[in-house]
């Protein structure tokens, strides 16, 4: 079985109580759901989130061995560590940035994203699809 991993990054523990307005009403809970039903035969998901980066990068370290593949919303980490991308730059699987809003109607200090370097695929704005589409993405590119 190979497995993809679904991590998210600082906040989203709060999905569903968090700006609704932004984020919608769903919780992460529902995105690990989504994610396994979106799994074709041969591939399985893990979600982790966590709201320190260094656990986020230790993950995507372990990722190496264990992960064929990885979605992630970095949170605010998007924009500033440059200590994930090196992670995921050490990460040989294919990578897929979600973010559940579109971050290029934002403010000015969401349309950088140091994990864009890095990730073969970015999704913004589909809310909780997109980690569907980068699961979909994922088993359609190594199946
Ligand atoms: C986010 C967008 C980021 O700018 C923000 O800091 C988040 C969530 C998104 O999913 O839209 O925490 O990654």
């Amino acid at each position: 079985m190979a497995k993809i991993l679904i991590l998210n990054g600082p906040n989203l523990n709060l999905l569903g109580k968090r700006q609704p307005d932004i984020y919608g009403h769903e919780t992460l809970e529902d995105v690990a759901k989504m994610c396994a039903e979106a799994c074709t035969s041969g591939f399985e998901t893990e979600l982790r989130q966590s709201n320190h980066e260094g656990e986020l990068i230790d993950w995507i370290h372990e990722a190496r061995d264990t992960c064929a593949g990885i979605v992630i919303n970095p949170g605010a980490y998007t924009h500033t560590s440059i200590a994930i991308l090196d992670a995921l730059n050490a990460f040989d699987g294919l990578v897929v940035e979600v973010h559940i809003s579109q971050v290029h109607k934002r403010e000015e200090f969401r349309h950088h994203s140091y994990v864009s370097k890095r990730a073969d695929a970015v999704v913004a704005g589909m809310g909780l699809f997109g980690y569907v589409a980068g699961v979909n993405h994922i088993c359609a590119s190594l199946a």
